[in-house]
C-alpha cells in the first residue's frame, strides 16, 4: 500500500552561503522527491525561536535559533513515499563526523551546529513544521 507523505526541510545558512542549495535540491530529486513548495526567507530571530521550540530547554537552544535566524534559508515541502523516514536517511546523522556516505551532511556539513539541513523528524511534527512556514 502506498504512503505518500509530505515533510518539511530546510537549507541552513552554512550550506546556503556557500550556494550548495542548487546542488542539495537536486539530491532530493535524484533520491525520488517532489519539491512541491520551496521560498528563500530570512527569520527574525523571535520566529527561529518558536519553529525551535521544543529545543527552548536545550543549553544549544540560544546559539541555534541566532544560527537559523543570522542569513537566508531555503524552506521546502518534499513529497515522497514514506518521506519523513527517507528525508532522514538521506540528510544523515545531526552531527556530519557521523553521517554516513553519500548524504548530505556527510557531504557538506560543517560541524553539528553547521549541518547544513534540518528535516522534520515525525509525521505529526511535519505537519506543523509545514503550517509554520505555508500558511495556506
Ligand atoms: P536540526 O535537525 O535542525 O534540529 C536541531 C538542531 O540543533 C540540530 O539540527 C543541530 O544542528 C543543532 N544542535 C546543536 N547542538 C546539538 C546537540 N548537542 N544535539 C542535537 N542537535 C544539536
Amino acid at each position: 500500500m502506498s504512503n505518500i507523505e509530505q515533510t518539511l526541510s530546510i537549507i541552513k545558512p552554512d550550506a546556503m552561503e556557500r550556494n550548495l542549495d542548487g546542488e542539495i535540491k537536486l539530491m532530493f530529486e535524484k533520491d525520488g522527491f517532489k519539491i512541491v513548495k520551496g521560498k528563500k526567507i530570512k527569520l527574525a530571530k523571535s520566529e527561529a525561536e518558536e519553529f525551535y521550540k521544543v529545543h527552548e530547554t536545550k543549553p544549544f537552544y540560544n546559539d541555534l535559533c541566532e544560527y537559523l535566524s543570522s542569513s537566508p534559508i531555503m524552506v521546502m515541502i518534499l513529497e515522497k513515499e514514506n518521506a519523513v523516514l527517507a528525508n532522514r536517511k538521506l540528510m544523515g546523522a545531526t552531527n556530519p563526523k557521523d553521517a554516513e556516505e553519500g548524504t548530505i551532511r556527510e557531504k557538506f556539513g560543517i560541524s553539528i551546529d553547521k549541518n547544513s539541513v534540518h528535516g522534520s523528524d515525525s509525521v505529526d511534527n511535519a505537519k506543523i513544521e509545514i503550517s509554520f512556514f505555508f500558511k495556506n
